[in-house]
């Protein structure tokens, strides 16, 4: 059946041609369809930041506003939706919901799972992008057992999302606009990672034809665990635990301990051998949030600078290059704004949101995309003939 390549993890397999985000690991550049991370970050919006994903150009403020008005034209889902959360239990998981909620949008929008049609493909990402925040929101609503709460769309995108979750009927949440523009900084630094795990999922599923709402199910579950989306949760258990300063050199040397399956969570990259972009934007926004909310002696974001200090000298970190990651400072700032924990990852699988779904269409509009079907090294039993149960 001919030769193939044994390349378990695919630490060195190319699964596509991609025009959407460029990585340069050992010097810790990111780019989006060419503009670097720290300048969308700085400059631009989330806003701006999907358009350019699924377009490939910034747009000019014409097809900004249209843009924008096709987002918040979406924003609301189906009111029968809301029927299908109460099948959880309070006390699920936010993820184990999200997987739900998301795959069940393709129950609800029957309109845009025609692949073949390029405006419904359009559609389908609009509805995703302006969807997942009113999803995310309810879930958090629902396992804190307070009332749905509508979208408003004379907000912005992060402003609505933080109202959405912690404003309540009898009282609107007040905006704080410095905190909905960290918000917002954190949705741009997550919105792509090219051929990450969980968008490696989203091309495969949708290398069948699945359909998009399904193909964005499919990579939030890849997203929930703690070797990706989930480590920004695990960050904070993790620095929770150590619970002090004094105990951070028992944890490195746990971290470096071969027979300890302990890992520094919020550190190491497969790509990055270098200091994540993402990360020292993160730091900053980190600082920035916490000054605003006057929070002056943050116990945890100390444990985390002492942290990444010993970590950076050490010589096992230094060798194998292991350097802080995004999910690194998030967890602190998302703490200090009132999500609770659960909620990180969530808050992840929204803003990748529109990364996955660019990177569908691209494999979509490429008609030389074949299923994805790698192949093993099988290491299994021989051939042998079949013992009936009574001679076993
Ligand atoms: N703490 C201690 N040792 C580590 C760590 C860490 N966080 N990360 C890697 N190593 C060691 C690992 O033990 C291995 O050592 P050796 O070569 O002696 O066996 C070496 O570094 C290479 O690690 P690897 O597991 O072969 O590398 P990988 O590319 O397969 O894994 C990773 C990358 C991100 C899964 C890993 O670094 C890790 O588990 N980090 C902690 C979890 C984390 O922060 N994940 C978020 C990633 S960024 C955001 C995202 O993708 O969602």
């Amino acid at each position: 059946t001919g030769y193939f390549t044994y390349d378990p993890g695919f630490t060195s397999t190319g699964s596509c041609e991609s025009k959407i985000t460029f990585i340069d690991g050992d010097k810790g550049i990111l780019l989006h369809r060419g503009y670097p991370i720290e300048q969308l970050a700085d400059k631009s919006d989330f806003m701006e930041v999907c358009y350019l994903m699924l377009h490939g150009e910034l747009p000019n403020a014409k097809a900004k506003s249209e843009f924008e008005r096709s987002i918040t034209y979406h924003t609301m889902v189906h009111e029968q939706l809301s029927q299908f959360f109460r099948g959880f239990r309070r006390d699920a998981h936010p993820m184990a919901v999200m997987c739900g909620v998301v795959g069940a949008l393709s129950a609800f929008y029957h309109d845009s799972t025609d692949i073949e049609d390029p405006r419904q493909r359009m559609v389908a990402s609009h509805r995703l992008i302006a969807k997942m925040p009113t999803l995310a929101a309810m879930a958090y609503k629902y396992s804190i057992g307070q009332p749905f709460v509508y979208p408003r769309n004379d907000l912005g995108y992060a402003e609505n999302f933080l109202n959405m979750t912690f404003g309540v009927p009898c009282e609107p949440y007040k905006i704080n606009p410095v905190i909905a523009k960290a918000m917002d900084k954190i949705f741009i630094l997550h919105a792509d990672h090219e051929q990450n795990a969980s968008t490696s999922t989203v091309r495969l599923a949708g290398s069948s034809g699945a359909n998009p709402f399904a193909c964005i199910a499919a990579g939030i579950a890849c997203l929930w665990g703690p070797a990706h989306g989930g480590a920004n949760e695990a960050v904070l258990k993790m620095l929770a635990e150590i619970g002090h300063k004094d105990r951070i050199p028992e944890f490195i040397a746990r971290a470096k301990d071969k027979n300890d399956s302990f890992r520094l969570m919020g550190f190491g990259h497969r790509v990055y051998k270098n200091y994540d972009p993402r990360a020292k934007v993160m730091q900053q926004t980190c600082k920035e949030v916490l000054a605003e909310l006057g929070i002056k002696d943050d116990p945890l974001l100390d444990i985390a600078v002492e942290l990444e200090r010993i970590a950076l000298e050490d010589p096992y970190f230094v060798e194998k290059k292991l350097y802080p990651n995004v999910d690194f400072y998030s967890g602190i700032i998302l703490k200090a704004i009132g999500f609770p924990t659960s909620m990180f990852t969530v808050l992840f699988a929204l803003a990748r949101t529109v990364g996955w779904i660019a990177q569908w269409q691209e494999m979509i509009a490429d008609t030389s995309q074949k299923i994805g079907r790698p192949r093993q090294l099988y290491t299994g039993a021989t051939a042998r003939d079949y013992v009936p149960v009574e001679q076993r």
